[in-house]
């Protein structure tokens, strides 16, 4: 464990996985988890800058964690934690904040489009959302974090406060995080509506949790063209799509019998959804029976995160410590 890269990753409770969620994302932690050191958390202070209920919060808390656990993240070999666990991510946020300046946490990105999308609630939580995540990466020290292309300007930030850091201090402490590049494991998963990929609005994606009457429904629905007019025509968005899907969870044969299908015009788009539909049913069946299991079982969930929150405090106090006499504090 201590010789391997650190690596650092936080989820926001929203939502339920998809599954683009799981083939461009989670099937890489899956695998991070053995390569590197690997700190996974759930990222609930973060989620305060939308006001959730207390039930909602924690509530989505939960799901996320059982869906996560569902898919195959091992708290024994991955470092799952709950961030509001860690007094210290929020001590470091604040000793950041010291260093973090107006204008540039108003010229963010991310901050900029949560302002506009809830001009009623620009909170000095969603400005400093930044150096938050900032405090979740370097706590740990982290030298590489896989995100999205959405989190890279966020990134970006945490290393210019690392480096901030380490130059007013004269230290060469903390490590400039970069993102984790996937390169060509990353798979993007298409929507059901025709569109680009696969996300939360409504009727483009498969949950991991759907029943299988759902999906059977969604996939039916899925938006086709008129067919194929004369042998080995292009594809449309549409069917190149719902054959990108096909190749994820169907089998070799299935994928052969109906590309050849579209190819000399016999293809039934019904029977091709019917086999799909089929064919994500089988893969998503097992992960939904375990989210639920998990979900109903609070002692195991209490152990997950008790475990996490052992192992990531005492890397976070570590850095606290050392931080705290960086900066000057000094005992009497
Ligand atoms: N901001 C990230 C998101 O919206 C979540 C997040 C919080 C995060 N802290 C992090 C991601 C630290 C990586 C590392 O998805």
């Amino acid at each position: 464990m201590s010789n391997k890269e650190i690596v650092v990753s936080g989820i926001r409770p929203t939502g339920h996985l998809h599954l683009g969620n799981y083939f461009g994302a989670v099937k890489n932690f899956l695998k991070m988890q053995h390569d590197t050191n690997a700190y996974f958390f759930i990222a609930d202070y973060h989620s305060l800058t939308t006001h959730p209920t207390p039930a909602d919060l924690h509530e989505n808390v939960k799901q996320v964690l059982a869906e996560y656990l569902a898919t195959g993240l091992d708290p024994e070999v991955a470092t799952i934690f709950v961030q509001s666990d860690l007094p210290e991510v929020a001590e470091l946020y604040l000793l950041l904040n010291m260093n973090a300046y107006l204008g540039e946490l108003e010229r963010t990105t991310s901050f900029k489009d949560k302002a506009r999308k809830q001009p009623e609630n620009v909170n000095a939580g969603l400005l400093t959302y930044p150096v938050l995540m900032a405090a979740d990466i370097i706590i740990h020290k982290a030298k590489k974090v896989p995100v999205g292309k959405d989190q890279e300007q966020n990134l970006e930030m945490a290393r210019k406060f690392a480096k901030r850091f380490n130059r007013i201090y004269g230290v060469d402490y903390f490590p400039e995080p970069v993102p984790y590049n996937f390169g060509d494991d990353l798979v993007k998963v298409p929507g059901l509506d025709g569109s680009g990929k696969m996300g939360k609005s409504e009727g483009n994606g498969i949950y991991l949790i759907d029943d299988e009457k759902t999906i059977r429904k969604k996939v039916m629905k899925a938006k086709t063209d008129g067919g194929p007019q004369e042998p080995n025509s292009e594809m449309s968005q549409e069917i190149v799509n719902l054959f990108t899907l096909a190749d994820i969870v169907s089998d070799q044969s299935t994928i052969d019998f109906f590309r050849s299908a579209y190819n000399d015009c016999s293809i039934r788009y019904g029977d091709f959804k019917k086999q799909l539909a089929e064919d994500i049913v089988k893969f998503n069946a097992p992960i939904r029976a375990k989210i639920l299991d998990i979900k109903a079982d609070e002692d195991y969930l209490r152990k997950v995160v008790k475990m996490g929150e052992e192992k990531a405090r005492a890397s976070a106090a570590k850095t606290l410590k050392e931080v705290r006499e960086i900066i000057g504090f000094r005992k009497f």
